[in-house]
């Protein structure tokens, strides 16, 4: 099985449990991956999605292998039939078969450009690397999703679970770079799996992919979306229609602890890295209700019931 979108999961709240059930005895499955090798090629920077799915290779016994595929391998061509006599050295057919012979399962990051709208959404690198490979395929966070972070945003909101239908609102929050909506995007698949009430906030012209956001409710007054809400998951991303363009940095939507306070004492999440004091204000992000630190612990977790998969066949 490829581990390329969160609709690779058969049952997420199974998954959920036994995600929660490895964080009790994480090297329960030693032997599972002995003698198995993952390659985890990035094509842009991380800390977290490397760090906690070595970790995860690693607590199951498995080699990790890792490779800064952007500024370490040859320049990968993805058209089919170019003539290869410009930048690119190698073709992505031979490259995903030949490290498909030194690695059992691959694990790919490659962001969005932000540029070509067309060939993010068809997730170019992904969609190649999964064609042409012979093992599996992982998505450490593709130009259309981050299903690995959504899965650990998943274990964190059953971990911080109230006893009524919870309301978890995403809220879009300034930031001076354009940013992908990769994990906004699978935040809301996963949401959308959940009996919860959800709510999408963000400023007009924010709007995301609609065949990712599909009936959620969007409510563009960031206050009244805040009102009784138990989870504040917060992430900027770029404009989709403007496509990758940074078309507000307005700082009233920044998240300060007043926002907080029309909350039901609200959770507040955020997947990292964030910028203090532009996305939330540092009174929220250090409060006793800020689990972004156990959230990121939920990478190993997530990772780790992805490969236990993979590695069961
Ligand atoms: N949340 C996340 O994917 O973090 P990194 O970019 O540091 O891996």
């Amino acid at each position: 099985m490829n581990y390329l979108s969160i609709n690779d999961i058969d049952n997420l709240s199974d998954w959920v449990k036994e995600a929660i059930a490895l964080k009790k005895n994480p090297l329960k499955n030693q032997d599972l991956g002995k003698n198995k090798t993952i390659g985890l090629l990035f094509f842009n920077n991380s800390l977290r999605t490397r760090l906690s799915t070595q970790k995860a290779a690693l607590n199951l016994g498995m080699e990790p292998i890792v490779m800064n595929f952007g500024s370490e391998g040859w320049a990968l061509e993805f058209e089919d039939g170019t003539v290869m006599n410009q930048g690119k050295s190698e073709h992505v057919k031979e490259a995903a078969q030949v490290i498909s012979q030194f690695c059992d399962v691959i694990a790919i990051r490659a962001f969005a450009s932000l540029k070509d709208k067309e060939k993010d959404l068809a997730e170019e690198v992904l969609t190649a690397f999964a064609k042409y490979a012979t093992v599996p395929v992982v998505n450490m966070e593709s130009s259309v999703g981050h299903p690995l972070q959504a899965l650990a945003d998943a274990i964190t909101l059953e971990e911080n679970k109230v006893n009524h239908k919870p309301k978890v609102v995403l809220s879009w929050a300034p930031h001076p770079k354009a940013l992908p909506h990769a994990v906004a995007n699978s935040f809301i698949e996963m949401m959308q799996k959940q009996d919860a009430n959800f709510v999408i906030t963000h400023p007009k012209g924010y709007e995301l992919n609609p065949k990712v956001v599909k009936n959620s409710i969007i409510e563009y007054n960031q206050n009244k979306a805040f009102a009784d809400a138990d989870f504040i998951y917060t992430k900027n991303w770029s404009s989709f229609k403007d496509y990758g363009k940074v078309i507000s940095q307005d700082k009233s939507w920044t998240i300060t602890q007043e926002k907080m306070n029309k909350t039901n004492h609200a959770k507040f999440m955020h997947c990292l890295p964030v910028r203090r004091n532009v996305v939330v204000v540092d009174a929220v992000l250090d409060s006793k209700n800020s689990i972004v630190i156990e959230q990121a612990n939920n990478r190993t977790y997530a990772a780790q019931i992805v490969l236990k998969k993979i590695l069961e066949g």
